[in-house]
């Protein structure tokens, strides 16, 4: 620094002296050059070096001037910047005893990490004992678990054991509840029935008793009805002997006259006496004969009136009339017998268990019983007809008058196929059982008898 300055002193000092010698600084080149030629007029080969160097003194001065000046300025910042690193360094003053602090602290903390890292490590051996421990408690615990579960499985099954176990004791206690009240039932009922069977016991007693006492009054009965039978059938012996002799006296069949057959006479109420032919030939003895037809000329195109009285001869051709019949069959039960010979001679005969012919009123109406014989039932088509005449149109043909067409009274209902009273010739006919064989009748011949019991 001391040097610069005495540098510029010396420099300032020959700069004066250039400058009186020479011109001002801005007109130096114009100079210069005025003073080269001026120089050159003079003695220019002189003064020359001197001039250059002064020159060169110039420059350098002014260089330095500005190097003066860069240099203060450079001063005043390195002042600024020495405060500012003094300020730098207070606070890093501070902030290094900031950092003792924070280095106490760290160190502090640091001891209580150590600290807590040996708690932390005892912790942790601690807990994994006690991990350990709970692993060990935990498979424990699985095995517990398992165990209950399948206790409680077992517990659960025989909970519902129990629930239906004691659905089915309340059951059977309902149960049996109702077949107690049963028993009771059935016990009180077996009591009345032990009394009714006492009782009937001792009407079963009673009874037998009684029955006994009744069999013995049965015995008794039957011995007196015994008696009274054979009195009885002594008596209708009797009273069958009484009627054979009253018969004698005044008969109503033909059974008095069994051994004595022919015409006699009988006695029936509501006509009195009349004369019969009976016969003992052809089925017996004691058959009234009604109807006779031995191929006589009698004619039996009859009116009503005639076949009432009855008409012909015991000796040929006869019918013995309605009302006669009426009353002697009106008296007791006949039966009928019909004995027919067909034109070629053989004989046919069959019989009616029940022969009866109704009142004048009801038309001489035919009932017959029962058939007994080998050839065809004939009379059952004229069974409930009345009697019918020409003059007596009884038959149910609205169109014809039967007894008229067949020229014969008879117990028709339409055109009779079997009409024993009929004109000899193709009307005086009977079916054979086949009902396929017709065959003409040369005799005909009805008879009653009372029919025996
Ligand atoms: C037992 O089983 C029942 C039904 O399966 C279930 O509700 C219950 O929670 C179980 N109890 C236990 C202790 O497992
Ligand atoms: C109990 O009885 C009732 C009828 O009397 C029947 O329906 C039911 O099934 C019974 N329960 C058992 C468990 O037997
Ligand atoms: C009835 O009594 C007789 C004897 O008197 C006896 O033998 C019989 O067994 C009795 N019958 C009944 C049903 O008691
Ligand atoms: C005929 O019988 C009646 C009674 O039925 C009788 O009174 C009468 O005397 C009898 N006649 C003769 C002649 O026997
Ligand atoms: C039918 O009549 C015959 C005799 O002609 C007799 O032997 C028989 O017993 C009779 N039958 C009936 C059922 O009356």
């Amino acid at each position: 620094m001391g040097r610069i300055k005495f540098n510029r002193v010396l420099f300032l000092m020959v700069l004066q002296i250039f400058l009186v010698a020479t011109t001002t600084g801005d007109e130096t080149c114009e100079s210069d050059r005025k003073m080269e030629e001026q120089c050159r007029l003079h003695n220019y080969k002189t003064v020359k070096p001197l001039l250059d160097y002064f020159r060169q003194v110039r420059n350098e001065i002014e260089q330095s001037e500005t190097k003066e000046k860069q240099i203060s300025e450079l001063n005043s910042d390195l002042m600024e910047k020495y405060h500012e690193i003094v300020r730098i360094h207070e606070t890093f003053v501070k902030e290094a005893a900031l950092l003792n602090e924070y280095k106490n602290k760290v160190i502090k903390g640091e001891n209580d990490l150590q600290l807590c890292q040996i708690k932390v490590d005892k912790s942790e051996s601690e807990i994994n004992s006690l991990k350990e421990q709970l692993t060990d408690k935990s498979t424990n615990l699985e095995n517990c678990q398992v165990q209950l579960k399948s206790v409680n499985s077992s517990l659960i099954e025989k909970d519902e054991n129990i629930k239906r176990f004691s659905e089915i004791i309340k059951n059977k206690t309902e149960h049996q509840k109702t077949l107690e009240l049963e028993l009771e039932k059935s016990k009180s009922i077996l009591v009345k029935h032990e009394k009714d069977i006492q009782l009937c016991r001792s009407e079963i007693n009673k009874l037998n008793t009684t029955s006994e006492n009744i069999r013995e009054e049965q015995k008794k009965i039957q011995l007196k009805l015994k008696e009274s039978e054979t009195k009885l059938i002594d008596k209708v012996k009797q009273n069958q002997l009484c009627q054979s002799e009253l018969d004698k006296l005044s008969p109503t069949t033909c059974i008095p006259f069994g051994e004595d057959p022919g015409v006699h006479q009988l006695n029936v109420s509501g006509i009195g006496l009349f004369n019969v032919l009976c016969d003992s030939q052809l089925a017996g003895p004691g058959w009234i004969v009604i109807q006779q037809r031995v191929g006589g000329d009698e004619s039996f195109d009859r009116d009503w009136a005639t076949y009432r009285k009855g008409f012909g001869s015991f000796e040929s051709d006869f019918f013995l009339g309605l009302e006669k019949i009426h009353r002697i069959t009106s008296l007791q039960r006949f039966e009928l017998y019909i004995h027919l010979v067909a034109q070629n001679g053989r004989t046919y005969n069959f019989r009616y268990d029940d022969f009866k012919i109704s009142d004048e009123d009801n038309g001489y109406a035919l009932s017959l019983g029962k058939f007994n014989g080998t050839i065809r039932d004939g009379m059952r088509y004229s069974e409930n007809m009345k009697f019918s005449t020409f003059d007596h149109d009884n038959d149910k043909d609205n169109y014809a008058n039967c007894a008229a067409w067949f020229e014969s009274g008879w117990w028709y209902k339409y055109s009779s196929p079997c009409n024993l009273n009929a004109p000899y010739g193709p009307l005086l006919r009977w079916w054979d059982k086949s009902y396929k064989y017709i065959f003409n009748l040369k005799e005909v011949k009805m008879l009653i008898r009372p029919k025996k019991r």
